[in-house]
């Protein structure tokens, strides 16, 4: 298990349903300079793969390359068709699972309580959740980002402990800024991550300081250091920029 210092600068690619597994091999191995050289200037840096590439990277990374799920089940086993558990990932060294997504909230139901519930047994179970929390353009348009923020916050966060969110994360992902082009300002992303941990502090306390929140959204090698310049921004959630592996370089050089 990998545990986060203080809110250690964190770079997450999450590559949606993209590469076979030969592809995600290749980029682990390509990778493992890299994760080095995030180690040395105190940056963690990861992916999230699909399920069936999940191995491929978890043997072929650098062991300290975080590698999550993008989504898990709340049960262990039964009859749920098409799904995965979490002593299934933990089989193969997974520790870290995305919940929330946006594309999982609109493609899939997944609502607040369903992701409370995955969220409080993946810490039971020694995990990092990465909770993936944002507006849709709609929404963002009325005025509404920091109630609905809130809101997917407090249901998702609910009946956890302050000892229990220390290593979680969380990722606010405006809904219009993702895989759009229409990167949010930094002023946008800080407001509403500064908002998150406020939000945070009110439900847990102190240990708000040491929570990880990150900013996703059309984040790209030209913009990552603005983003990260931010002081509530402790790093990015990178959809497309995160898929080739000299852009995720690009990435990384550019908050070195
Ligand atoms: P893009 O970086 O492609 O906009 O995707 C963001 C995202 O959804 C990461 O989870």
């Amino acid at each position: 298990m990998w545990f986060a210092n203080m809110r250690r600068k964190l770079l997450l690619g999450n590559w949606k349903m993209n590469k076979l597994s030969s592809e995600a091999k290749e980029f682990a191995i390509a990778s493992r300079p890299l994760v080095q050289k995030a180690k040395e200037n105190n940056i963690d840096l990861g992916v999230t793969p699909t399920y069936l590439s999940l191995a491929a990277v978890k043997e072929n990374a650098s062991k300290d390359m975080i590698v999550g799920a993008q989504n898990v089940h709340f049960n262990d086993h039964g009859a749920f068709t098409g799904e995965v558990s979490i002593p299934m990932l933990k089989e193969f060294g997974i520790d870290w699972c995305l919940i929330g997504h946006s594309e999982r909230r609109t493609y899939d139901n997944e609502t607040n309580e369903k992701c409370n519930a995955k969220i409080k047994v993946l810490i039971e179970n020694n995990m990092v959740p990465v909770y993936c929390v944002g507006e849709t353009l709609a929404q963002f348009e009325a005025g509404q980002t920091k109630a609905v923020v809130e809101e997917q916050v407090r249901v998702g966060l609910k009946d956890l402990t302050s000892l229990q969110v220390k290593e979680l994360v969380v990722a606010y992902e405006p809904v219009w800024s993702i895989g759009t082009g229409k990167n949010a300002s930094t002023e946008i992303a800080e407001d509403v991550c500064k908002f998150i941990r406020d939000v945070l502090r009110d439900m847990f306390g102190s240990v708000a300081d040491e929570i990880r929140v990150l900013y996703g959204g059309s984040v790209k090698p030209e913009n990552i250091k603005a983003y990260l310049s931010c002081p509530d921004v402790d790093g990015a959630l990178v959809g497309g920029a995160s898929l080739k592996i000299d852009s995720y370089e690009a990435l990384l050089n550019n908050i070195l």
